[in-house]
């Protein structure tokens, strides 16, 4: 069956000490990293690029690294990407002309590819490529800034790839954490972005797995 797996989003953690923060998470529990890139054009914001993950890598082995594109052109770092040692890509079909090359090209490179939708994208048009990708990531929240209020009226695209797809990995980005986690498990996700509400947990352990508790059951 599914795993239900934690990748804590690090956007809204204390970016100068990125590694510091990252490692806490792992320690802490964490399952994977959720790497926020933002290039100020797909979405208002700006953020961090491979060469910061390379350097995160750098002192972070064998943790999986997933990168969370919200770029107008995610063909151009796949290979940088790549060779940062980013493990899975996750990119925004909305800004992409020939989403069945980007998969390809991710490949190509030996990362495991995430299809992302925004609030506003159905979910039929993401459908047409899980043949060729690894995990979709619904947002539930419009993508940009962490911190912002979970829209639960996303949870029926979820309900919908679970019940068309049992295998797929589903992921849910946006407003997750403790109150919130429900419905986020109810409707199907087994992989749990959260920022905001880990980065900020008195007892980071004990939010990462009542969150993976509750997707589990
Ligand atoms: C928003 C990012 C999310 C966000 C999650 O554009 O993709 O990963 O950082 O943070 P919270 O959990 O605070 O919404
Ligand atoms: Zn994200």
């Amino acid at each position: 069956s599914l795993k239900a797996l934690i990748g804590p989003s690090i956007l809204n953690s204390d970016l100068s000490r990125l590694y510091e923060e990252s490692q806490k998470l792992l320690d802490n529990g964490a399952d994977y990293l959720h790497l926020d890139v933002m290039d100020g054009h797909f979405v208002p914001n700006l953020t961090l690029g491979h060469p910061v993950v390379k350097c995160l890598r750098n002192k972070i082995k064998d943790v999986f690294f997933e990168t969370h594109m919200m770029v107008s052109n995610p063909e151009q770092w796949i290979v940088p990407m790549a060779d940062a040692g980013v493990n899975q890509y996750t990119f925004h079909i909305e800004p992409v002309d020939n989403v069945a090359e980007v998969c390809r090209k991710i490949r190509e490179n030996g990362m495991k590819v995430g299809l992302a939708i925004k609030p506003g994208t159905p979910v039929t048009e993401v459908e047409k490529y899980i043949s060729m990708s690894d995990m979709v990531l619904i947002m539930t929240v419009e993508p940009g800034f962490g911190g912002q209020k979970f829209m639960e009226n996303q949870m029926a695209k979820v309900k919908y790839l679970r019940g068309q797809y049992p295998l797929l990995d589903i992921e849910v980005d946006g407003g997750v954490g403790p109150a919130t986690i429900g419905c986020c498990a109810n409707a199907g996700a087994n992989m749990i972005v959260s920022g905001t509400a880990v980065i900020g947990a008195a007892d980071q352990a004990a939010t990462i797995r009542s969150l993976r508790d509750t997707v589990q059951q």
